[in-house]
């Protein structure tokens, strides 16, 4: 049996790696396949000629369900008006979303000045998430409960602990080369998530750690991938893995969980890529044909940064003056490639056909 009891600290968390063998025969089958679908994903991504123009998108995507695996419920709608209008948005849902997307950019910012991922790199994303100064945990009465109000998990209790696990996972990370790192990456995503170093916000901090993993590995250069569409399309399954690697040592569910999650939103964003990119040439070459006065390259690029924009996102982008680009806006509102809706004083312009795509189950 094991020494674990849900009701008390769980100070006992084993230190990693597992004493067990991890790459069994199944789960060395899924890593190829899912390095297999993630390696395809990664070279579309490098090839596209600006592959930066999805990022804001797919990470304000990515945000918004990982939040929403917290309850934290915001609709595509006000999330991408809060993310573009000048108006401060008084949606509390929505500004812990945007808030999300900053840590993620915090986290990719911070990895490209220095590519280790720290216990300090994880109290500083987890401050912006949150917009609070917290950092580990110092008191008791931190519990998992599942949808019954029953306690499920209690995290190891005491700074000391909990910063010594945490610096074993820093290691592990950093250090450990003995295991492929897609299986790293799921260790790394039970480990940070058991320790549950912060009183609130571990979900999302380990969730952005996974993108930042990616990245550091070398596996997805542009960290451009959904992970979290997953995790909510099956988090009761997402609970019950964690839980089994608690109490069963059953690790092998859990990592094939991983895999699979990598495996299926690496395929699922090469379909979405896809429909977006030849949706650019569709209307790129539309715009061309009715408004070639106003067409360039860069103003199409300009209306699939995300699905709404404003005239000063076309001012800050060198179009011309608040009068010239207005003309622009106009021009395409009339031709229907965006149309426009107010927020407050504000006028956005939605480009409906990739909000459509966004939306699109895949
Ligand atoms: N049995 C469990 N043991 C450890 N971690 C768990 C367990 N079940 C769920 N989790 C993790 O805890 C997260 C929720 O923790 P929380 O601090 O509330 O995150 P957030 O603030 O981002 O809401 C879940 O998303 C999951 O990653
Ligand atoms: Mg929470």
């Amino acid at each position: 049996m094991k020494n674990f009891d849900k009701n008390n600290p769980y100070n006992e968390l084993p230190l990693l790696p597992p004493k067990i063998e991890l790459e069994t025969k199944k789960v060395l089958q899924k890593t190829i396949t899912a390095s297999r679908a993630l390696a395809k994903l990664n070279g579309t991504l490098i090839n596209l000629p600006n592959p930066n123009i999805f990022i804001d998108t797919i990470h304000i995507q990515e945000a918004k369900s990982s939040s929403e695996i917290e309850n934290i419920i915001t609709t595509n709608d006000d999330l991408y008006k809060a993310f573009v209008a000048d108006k401060k948005t008084n949606n509390p849902a929505a500004k812990e979303v945007i808030s999300y997307k900053e840590a993620l950019w915090l986290g990719i910012e911070r990895l490209h000045e220095k590519p280790f991922i720290t216990t300090n790199l994880c109290i500083e994303i987890v401050q912006c998430i949150k917009k609070n100064t917290a950092g580990i945990r110092t008191t008791p009465g931190t519990t998992l409960s599942n949808s019954k109000g029953e306690v499920i998990y209690t995290p190891p209790l005491g700074e000391t602990i909990i910063r010594d696990k945490l610096y074993n996972l820093e290691k592990f990370i950093n250090e450990d080369n003995s295991l492929d790192p897609l299986i790293k990456m799921a260790l790394m995503h039970y480990q940070f998530e058991a320790i549950h170093p912060f009183s609130d916000g571990n979900g999302r901090t380990g969730r952005i750690l996974l993108l930042l993993f990616l990245k550091k590995e070398g596996l997805l250069d542009i960290p451009a991938i959904y992970l979290s569409d997953y995790i909510i399309r099956n988090k009761g399954d997402y609970y019950n893995k964690i839980r089994a690697v608690t109490e069963k040592d059953d690790w092998e569910s859990f990592i094939l969980f991983m895999l699979d999650m990598i495996e299926q939103t690496s395929i699922k964003g090469l379909i979405r890529l896809r429909k977006i990119n030849s949706l650019i040439t569709k209307t790129s070459e539309s715009i061309k044909k009715n408004l070639p006065n106003i067409y360039s390259k860069d103003l199409v690029e300009i209306l699939f940064r995300l699905p709404y924009i404003k005239r000063q996102n076309l001012i800050d982008t060198g179009f011309g003056n608040a009068k010239t680009v207005g003309n622009y806006l106009i021009e395409l509102e009339k031709k229907e490639y965006l149309s426009s809706v107010k927020v407050g004083k504000e006028k956005l312009y939605l480009n409906q056909r990739l909000m459509n795509i966004l939306e699109e189950e895949i």
